[in-house]
């Protein structure tokens, strides 16, 4: 074996299993060889990171691309240089596109359309719907799907499986964890009537606390009943984590950086229906609770939920108005400055965004720097202070409800199986993306 690295990133500040120090980090062929103290080794490539903090890739498991059916809003290409330029290593997109994601056909599909096109690794999520139960099983062990997703209450797209026996079946169906969006679709009917027109602040009473509360009790008695592994994805109230705590034997559990940031009714008065979002941003006793949550571990991940609709969608008359907010490129700073104001420890940033994802998913080879395991890292400059603007956002929709907001903490580089895919704020290498591997499927395909 030679001794000659294709990359070495030197005099970082690691955050590695052993916690936060500073260590050279060898890269050879797309995996991390050595960790060390390194001075003397030979590389093609040196990054000087002395100043920075070398993470984990970030991972993040909650995205929406819109490719196929929606590319005037996003696509394969604009949501993951987005990601990149964000300083995310790889994305886990959702079904609810055109087609949706429900049939292996469509996953094809999906695969093909973002080989050669896709700024960072990928994964891909199948939609549940009452006429694929029975294919979910298969359909979740194609390589490179993250899972199976369930919209158990309507938002975007035409998604849904709310009949009990139809998620009863679902859960049955399948081995892997089951992703769910969790809001009770015969409450929301119910409730419908009282998003009041042209006035967003209405969401969260429309769609309220007992709406997610419901659903996610049901959903964790029928998970436990089937004894299937269960994600429940953005949650938002205070009272669904009791209920949470009372399933971490099978239940994982995902919030955002906007509901970690944002509360009503100051972000509706604020940003409209640029704040329209489904699960709600909620009153600020629920961010509170979120933190409590975050700070005892019962969150697990945090997603970004990137969910672009354009300016003009937006700007319809509220509730013919989209929900979704995107924010994949904004995650990073906005945690990283979590982290500045003592909300979050940079280890604890580091759990949530890439380590939690790898266990909870059972990703190969990603979320940690240690030896053998792929070259994903997101360099960050825990000092650099700048504002969000609008202008920055490469996502096709051009905004962010997080315009204007003057954050400490930058990711500066995004390297991605040893390439340098971001630097600085541009993107050095284009398309190299790969699908995300995952343990349980290493053999299918
Ligand atoms: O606000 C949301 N927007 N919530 C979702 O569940 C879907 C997403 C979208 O696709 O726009």
């Amino acid at each position: 074996m030679s001794d000659r690295f294709d990359l070495l990133i030197r005099g970082g500040m690691c955050v590695t299993p052993n916690g936060i120090g500073e260590a050279d980090i060898a890269v050879r062929e797309g995996r991390i060889a050595a960790i060390g103290s390194l001075a003397t080794v030979d590389a093609a490539e040196v990054f000087e990171a002395r100043g920075l903090h070398v993470l984990p890739g970030v991972i993040d498991t909650q995205v929406h691309f819109r490719e196929p059916g929606n590319q005037h809003k996003e696509d394969l290409e604009s949501g993951s240089r987005a990601a990149v330029l964000g300083g995310v290593t790889a994305v886990f997109e959702m079904p609810n596109t055109y087609p949706p994601t429900t049939t292996r056909a469509a996953i094809e599909d999906k695969f093909s359309r973002a080989r050669g096109r896709m700024h960072c690794d990928y994964a891909f999520y199948v939609g549940a719907t009452p006429d694929n139960v029975g294919a979910l099983g298969m359909l979740e062990q194609m390589p490179g799907v993250a899972g199976v997703k369930a919209f158990l209450g309507s938002s975007t797209g035409t998604l849904l499986l709310n009949e009990e026996r139809d998620i009863a079946a679902a859960l049955k169906a399948g081995r892997r964890r089951m992703a769910v969006h969790s809001e009770d679709e015969a409450r929301l009917r119910e409730r419908k009537g009282l998003a009041k027109p042209g006035d967003p602040r209405t969401h969260p009473f429309w769609r309220d606390v007992e709406t997610a509360r419901l659903s996610t009790e049901r959903v964790l008695r029928l998970a436990r009943a089937a004894g299937r592994r269960l994600h429940v994805l953005h949650v938002t109230t205070e009272e669904e984590l009791p209920l949470l705590a009372n399933a971490r034997d099978f239940a994982t559990v995902e919030t955002t950086p906007q509901h970690l940031t944002l509360a009503a009714p100051e972000c509706y008065e604020r940003l409209g229906t640029y704040a329209q979002m489904n699960p709600p941003i909620r009153e600020a006793r629920h961010r509170e609770a979120l933190w409590r949550a975050v700070s005892e571990g019962l969150i697990d991940v945090i997603g970004s939920d990137h969910a672009p609709h354009t300016r003009e969608e937006k700007e319809k008359i509220y509730p013919d108005t989209p929900s979704g907010v995107p924010g994949v490129q904004t995650l990073v700073t906005i945690l990283l400055d979590h982290v500045g104001a003592g909300r979050l420890s940079l280890e604890r940033f580091v759990d949530l965004t890439s380590a939690g994802a790898a266990r909870i998913f059972g990703i190969a080879g990603k979320g940690r720097i240690a030896r053998g395991y792929d070259a994903d890292f997101t360099i960050v400059d825990t000092n650099a202070k700048r504002t969000i603007e609008n202008s920055w956002i490469a996502s096709k929709c051009g905004w962010t409800p997080f315009d204007g907001m003057t954050t400490t903490g930058w990711p500066v580089a995004t390297i991605i199986r040893g390439q340098i895919v971001m630097r600085n704020g541009t993107l050095m290498a284009k398309g190299r993306g790969e699908p995300v591997r995952f343990i349980e499927t290493l053999n299918s395909g």
